[in-house]
């Protein structure tokens, strides 16, 4: 975590605390921003008040604790109305599905709805719940509703949840909670100093145990595939393997808290994408190659980094059945190769920046490998990327579905690095790191935000070469 870095001096905040497993959380959160130099006062819902009481916060606050919105002020003020005009953030965190509810409808039956739908105020909102409830439309619309608002979502991580499923759901770390808060208030996210320090107790998964967020990738866009394709035989059945979707999403997730604008083309996967992606579904290699065209026009790429983790079916059914397919007399099936979607995009981009110019944008490859990873060389070199990022899926916690991932990285121009058992948002954390150095050499720093599929293509650095040197017909397939 940071040391005091007075990002927050004299800064008054209300902060909103909902019923959530997560609420124990907020006394630290509520630390945090005191140690930022913040003037901070409680807001809760029953709920709330239900899982952690309110005595420690308002000794921690030095403030009555507003858990009623009927309640008045000792001034005579309406407790609601007072912390929306006296405050210059709301801060809602864990912020539950009911409330994500409350608050899209503008329901004020707490004093957390009531104040922001008085106030005028940035409104910053943490979202913490079981992951089926975070993916459900319904919250998900919510959660749309309110960024129309102009409400700061700090999306919560994926983990294993307080039920000991996994899925996203888990409180955003509070660094990113803080971070979010300072950049509403107008200041920079970055500018404190980095320590290790052992007080905060809630920090338990590698994504909030890294280093706070880095906006390195402010500006990029980012295209990540995740998951495995389903190729159809029928209605009811079709040819795909075991992917989780899990590595994809991991580093989709690091990329958006660098800042990126992250688009993820999602085939079947088990765990739910972060929220702020724009997701592309592509449930077969074809969905996923016609995805992959769109954002690789004659023009040029649409994105500066492409992250190809998705497991594509390496076979197809010849045919498919409009119907389906009686068990009687058996089946045949005839599977044919599915086209190298890397190996063309690469292609694409080649062609692109020979005949319109631009900047060369990061490819980086999967391979799954089995007992040994000595083809990865040479797929690096047929698919044309930058990198190559190889596992043995036959190595115990380096599998599909795992939240682990023992890998090698391959690079064009580097020698390949062993790197130990890790969680996959940690390799994912790595690479990006190593994309970015890349990027860096291939184009500058990046400029402000920019939205997804309008990624301009800017120039190509004297000297560099497009994404690979391997001519079509090599490609692997
Ligand atoms: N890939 C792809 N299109 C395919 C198959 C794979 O774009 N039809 C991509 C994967 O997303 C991954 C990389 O290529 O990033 C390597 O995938 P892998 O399955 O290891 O390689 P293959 O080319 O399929 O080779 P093989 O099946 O012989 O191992």
């Amino acid at each position: 975590m940071r040391e005091s870095g007075g990002r927050l001096k004299n800064r008054r905040i209300a902060l909103g605390i909902t019923g959530s497993i997560a609420a124990y959380k907020a006394v630290e959160l509520l630390r945090l921003f005191q140690n930022e130099g913040a003037d901070v006062r409680c807001l809760m819902t029953t709920s709330a008040v239900e899982f952690i009481g309110t005595l420690t916060l308002e000794t921690l606050s030095g403030r009555p604790v507003d858990s009623d919105v009927l309640s008045l002020q000792g001034d005579g003020r309406i407790g609601h109305i007072a912390a929306a005009h006296d405050v210059e953030a709301i801060v809602v965190a864990p912020a539950t599905a009911h409330w994500l509810g409350a608050m899209a409808h503008g329901l004020a039956g707490d004093p957390i709805t009531a104040a922001c739908l008085a106030t005028s105020v940035p409104v910053v909102v943490a979202p913490a719940m079981d992951g089926g409830m975070f993916s459900h439309p319904a919250t998900q619309a919510n959660v749309a509703r309110l960024r129309e608002f102009g409400y700061r979502i700090v999306e919560p991580e994926t983990g294993v949840l307080a039920s000991g499923m996994t899925g996203q759901g888990r409180l955003a770390s509070l660094n990113r909670i803080v971070d979010a808060t300072v950049e509403v208030l107008g200041g920079d996210a970055s500018s404190a100093p980095i320590v290790a320090t052992s007080t905060v107790a809630t920090s338990t998964s590698p994504a909030e145990s890294r280093t706070p967020a880095r906006r390195d990738l402010a500006g990029r866009h980012v295209v990540v595939t995740a998951g495995g394709t389903a190729e159809p035989i029928d209605p009811v059945r079709f040819v795909g393997n075991r992917s989780s979707g899990k590595m994809g999403m991991a580093v989709a997730e690091d990329a958006l808290a660098r800042g990126a604008t992250v688009t993820l083309i999602l085939g079947n996967h088990s765990v739910e994408p972060p929220a702020l992606c724009n997701v592309t579904r592509a449930e077969t290699a074809a969905e996923m190659q016609a995805a992959l065209r769109a954002l690789t026009p004659p023009e040029g790429p649409r994105f500066d980094v492409l992250v190809m983790a998705a497991a594509v079916a390496d076979f197809r059914p010849r045919t498919t059945s409009a119907t389906k397919i009686g068990r009687e007399g058996g089946m045949t099936l005839e599977l044919e190769a599915t086209p190298d979607l890397l190996a063309e995009t690469a292609e694409r981009v080649r062609d692109s920046i020979r005949t319109a110019g631009g900047r060369r944008p990061i490819l980086v490859g999967f391979a799954a490998e089995t007992g040994s990873l000595e083809r990865a060389p040479e797929k690096l070199r047929a698919k044309g990327v930058d990198f190559l990022v190889a596992n043995d899926v036959a190595e115990p916690g380096s599998g599909f579905g795992t939240d682990t991932n023992k890998v090698t990285i391959f690079s064009r121009d580097a020698e390949p690095e062993d790197l130990p058992l890790l969680s996959k948002l940690e390799v994912a954390e790595l690479l990006l790191d190593r994309i970015v150095v890349r990027l860096a050499a291939a184009g500058g720093a990046a400029k402000g935000e920019v939205p997804a599929g309008e990624v301009p293509a800017g120039e190509a650095p004297a000297g560099e070469a497009p994404a690979g040197e391997a001519p079509a017909g090599e490609a692997k397939r």
